[in-house]
């Protein structure tokens, strides 16, 4: 089993450059499979969850040429097959963002159902709800866990959908099924997270015609049919987050470039609470927690623009360093909190209760042996790695290979003292 092993690093210095984000590739990718032209995805990142997207595509009838680095010509020329592999769905949750854009091209998608992960059970019933607002027929088959999702013979119709809870994944799914419904469709409640209005940008280029994505209000009217497009993928806000904080609990100074300030201003705003120095300069978000007193805050995720729960577990980690107690909120998920156990293998001595975990901070962690609960919680545990005393060997780290690029090799370049070890 691979694993990373992460020494003491003392402070990191230096400048890394950030990747395409992985929670805006994938939706990108299975937009392609609403036209028979070519899509060229471009700043795509080299991510384990890429390579499942590929082959989910492939699956269905995609021709794709990834013949240059970082970029994928996706054609759909012709559907060969309506089904979801039961093995990707398994490997990849976001599998299903494929279901809104075959039932769109297709009128019909076989999709086992995405197992519940470490971080909560993860229904999809608002995905269904929307196709069935847009008149789809769902069958769901508990037995077999499949759901198999067919539009009427005179097509998709567009209807006002309100989402119970501001799902990036259903936003995401029925934005695309409702660009080729015949007539107009609200998405009320809608996710606001940047991710959906590069989806929203690039399904425009190929002939859509979507306002007011990135607000909670999006209006789709339907169109007959899509053309191609070139689209670069937006810089991942988790990755630029993840550095941000590299910085702050090393205690370093990190220049993030291809960063985007308006995608992460809560993680700003919090790091700055903290009395860590930011700074937006041309060349991209400098970081600064040199010589500093760094104390605690709060933090309490929620949906865009609120703090994302995705940066939930790194933060954690850097809060056990400073000083004061601060509390940690996670209204998202309802299970995201595997990581307080790790960390308390390395000395955080973290409470949790439902929520709300508190984090005493002031703490000096020492190395141990710990797991990679989720991709974020790995990345969390790298962190508090590279400040612990000794060795931290962190296992499951294929969590982390889904969705952060050449991770190992970024710290490097910052002087961590970070190695990955194959099958010991
Ligand atoms: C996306 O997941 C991201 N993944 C997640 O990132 C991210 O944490 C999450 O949005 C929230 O920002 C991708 O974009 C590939 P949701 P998604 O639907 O779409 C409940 C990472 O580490 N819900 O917004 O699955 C759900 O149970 C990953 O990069 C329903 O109840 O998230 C959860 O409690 C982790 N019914 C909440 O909504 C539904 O039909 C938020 O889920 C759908 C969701």
């Amino acid at each position: 089993m691979a694993k990373i092993l992460v020494n003491s690093s003392g402070p990191l210095h230096g400048e890394v450059e950030i990747s395409g984000a992985k929670n805006a590739v994938l939706p990108l990718l299975a937009a392609t499979l609403m036209t028979d032209k070519t899509c060229v995805i471009e700043g795509v990142p080299d991510l384990a969850d890429v390579t499942v997207m590929k082959k989910m595509l492939t699956n269905y009838g995609a021709v794709i040429d990834d013949s240059v680095k970082g970029e994928l010509r996706v054609t759909v020329g012709e559907i060969t097959s309506c089904e979801g592999d039961a093995e990707l769905v398994q490997e990849m949750r976001a599998s299903i963002f494929t279901m809104g854009p075959m039932l769109a091209r297709a009128g019909k998608v076989i999709m086992p159902m995405p197992g519940g992960c470490t971080i909560g059970k993860r229904p999809i019933d608002l995905h269904l709800k929307g196709f069935r607002a847009l008149g789809a027929k769902v069958v769901e088959d508990s037995v077999n866990d499949i759901v198999t999702v067919t539009a009427p013979p005179e097509g998709l119709k567009g209807d006002a959908i309100y989402l119970d809870f501001p799902s990036v994944g259903a936003t995401e799914n029925i934005l695309m099924a409702a660009t080729l419904a015949k007539g107009t469709t609200i998405i009320e409640n809608a996710a606001k997270e940047p991710e959906i209005i590069d989806l929203a940008n690039l399904l425009n280029k190929m002939g859509a015609r979507i306002k007011y994505a990135g607000t909670d209000m999006i209006r789709i009217e339907g169109v007959e049919c899509l053309s191609g497009c070139i689209h670069a993928v937006i810089p991942d806000r988790i990755e630029t987050g993840t550095f941000m904080l590299a910085a702050a609990i090393t205690r370093g100074d990190i220049l993030i470039k291809n960063a985007l300030p308006g995608h992460v201003r809560p993680i700003i705003a919090k790091l700055k609470e903290c009395n860590v120095g930011v700074e937006l300069t041309d060349e991209g978000i400098y970081i600064d927690a040199r010589d500093r007193e760094l104390i605690a805050t709060d933090i309490k995720t929620l949906p865009y623009p609120g703090f994302p729960t995705d940066i939930q577990s790194p933060f954690m980690a850097f809060l056990t360093t400073v000083k004061g107690q601060s509390a940690v909120i996670e209204t998202v998920f309802e299970n995201r909190f595997m990581h307080v156990v790790e960390l308390n293998r390395m000395g955080a001595d973290i409470s949790t209760e439902n929520r709300k975990a508190i984090v005493p901070g002031n703490k000096q962690l020492h190395g141990a042996k710990v797991r990679a609960t989720d991709l974020r919680a790995g990345a969390a545990m790298v962190l508090a790695g590279l400040v612990a005393t000794g060795t931290t060997e962190i296992s499951e780290i294929y969590h982390i290979e889904r969705g952060y690029e050449n991770f190992v090799g970024k710290f490097k370049g910052l002087g961590a003292d970070i190695m990955k070890i194959d099958n010991d």
